[in-house]
């Protein structure tokens, strides 16, 4: 193996700082992230002037690993198909109320479980709403080598597969050995893959069990001859759906963290640019990774599709058979709601500010109309205080968030996708099996 370039990647966070900071968000979560009792049939028609992007979520897969957090049921073709059929209904529905979106962003689930559904729906999003510039999907390493992905060709901009570990260890520690295949044989199919859209991605874990430091800095030694266009590194989430199937298995205790996030900065940040907190792209611009970064505001469609509307987050249904009939009485899947006060929108949006290291006071002024020092006082300062962010001496609009705040924003959206899974796992509770 080719001995990797490094760069120096300092001091990150004590673990009693990580462990306090998952303790405040804990408060946050528990807080903010649940529903208002009210039953919707439609999320609110568009605001003139404001930007969209659509979800589409596809709650299927071949095979279910256990640490995964998403929403989604086993395969069954007809389940899927009529889903499909569903959800390009729910597209007219949404256009009927004015929506138009500059984006796509397709997640799973497997999205592209069945190929040619897949394609309808690319195609008839595309024809609703012509602004949509770029695409995005998810997929698992054994859907790359059907002969119906290259067909995908030409209208997914970005393909994100995801690969978890190159390590034989972990692939069967997860249970994804057998299924996907070794890392060797992965690595080789992704070759294939990578030439076939303008922007591949690859999601990496880490924080499982046994996943020692030597196997972690392979992993990224292999990405980095690789060579993909973007990259995306997960710190392992645990909740409360995961916990009993993961947690002493297939979950390190995470004392390791801040470790592993050094040999993760150190080794694609000597190659790569960082986009997020967790994700690295070849060049600046490499299309979008987590779709709630770039976007404002989202509407989502499917079963169990989140939106981002105004100041108020909407859930979609995550019953199957309910979606079905929602859709045959002309609703959409919005069905749940929560509201938010403006210093919680302005907390999110400090949030996601660290998490992609693009922290502008000239977007709190003019997007939100406040003053982000004054706004946010105490967040601001208790962030300049432990080194997370300072001032940038040349651009006084410019906040610059430093290693530190890179992976603090890492382990606030560790604990806040966790948090949103804490909602998944309360509207999936009541699910009988005559709803999958
Ligand atoms: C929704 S999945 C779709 C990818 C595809 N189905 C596969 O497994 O290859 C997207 C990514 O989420 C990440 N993921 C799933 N569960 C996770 C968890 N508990 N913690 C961190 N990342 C997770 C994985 O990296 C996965 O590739
Ligand atoms: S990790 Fe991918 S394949 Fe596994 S259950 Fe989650 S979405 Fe499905």
């Amino acid at each position: 193996m080719t001995v990797k370039t490094q760069q120096h990647v300092g001091e990150l966070l004590p673990n009693w700082m990580i462990n306090l900071t998952d303790r405040i968000m804990g408060y946050y979560i528990k807080r903010y992230l649940n529903c208002d009792p009210v039953i919707l049939d439609r999320p609110p028609a568009p605001e003139p002037g404001h930007q969209y992007l659509l979800y589409a979520h596809i709650p299927f897969c071949k095979t279910l690993c256990s640490y995964c957090t998403f929403h989604r049921f086993l395969y069954k073709e007809h389940k899927a198909r009529e889903y499909f059929v569903n959800l390009r209904k729910e597209m007219d529905y949404v256009k009927a109320l004015g929506y138009d979106f500059s984006s796509m962003y397709i997640g799973g689930g497997t999205t592209t479980i069945i190929e040619d559904e897949l394609i309808k729906t690319i195609e008839h999003a595309r024809t609703l709403f012509p602004g949509i510039k770029e695409v995005s999907c998810e997929t698992d390493p054994a859907q790359i080598v059907t002969p119906a992905f290259k067909n995908l060709k030409g209208l997914v901009d970005r393909m994100s597969i995801g690969v978890q570990s190159f390590d034989d260890n972990i692939l069967k520690l997860t249970e994804r050995y057998d299924k996907f295949g070794s890392g060797a044989q992965i690595y080789e199919r992704l070759g294939q893959a990578l030439e076939l859209f303008p922007t591949t991605n690859i999601d990496m874990i880490f924080g499982f069990r046994g996943q020692s430091l030597e196997m972690l800095q392979r992993d990224m030694d292999l990405l980095v001859d690789l060579n993909p266009r973007q990259i995306t590194t997960y710190p392992l989430m645990v909740t409360s759906q995961t916990n009993k199937s993961v947690k002493g298995t297939i979950a390190a205790d995470g004392s390791e963290l801040a470790d592993q996030y050094r040999i993760i900065m150190n080794t694609l940040g000597a190659h790569y640019r960082q986009l997020t907190s967790w994700t690295f792209g070849r060049t600046h611009d490499e299309g979008f990774d987590e779709y709630v970064v770039d976007h404002d505001e989202y509407l989502g469609v499917g079963s169990g599709a989140f939106s981002f509307l105004g100041t108020n987050l909407y859930v979609n249904t995550f019953s199957l058979s309910r979606y079905g009939k929602r859709i045959e009485n002309g609703q959409t899947g919005v069905e749940r709601q929560r509201n938010f006060d403006k210093h919680a929108i302005l907390q999110y949006r400090l949030l996601l500010g660290l998490f992609s290291a693009r922290l502008s006071r000239k977007y709190f002024r003019e997007v939100h109309g406040v003053n982000l020092d004054r706004a946010l006082f105490k967040e601001m300062l208790a962030l300049k205080a432990i080194g997370a962010i300072r001032n940038d001496p040349t651009n006084p609009d410019n906040v610059i968030v430093t290693d530190k705040g890179k992976f603090l924003g890492l382990v606030m959206m560790k604990a806040f996708y966790s948090g949103m899974d804490n909602v998944r796992a309360e509207l999936r509770r009541p699910l009988k099996e005559s709803d999958m």
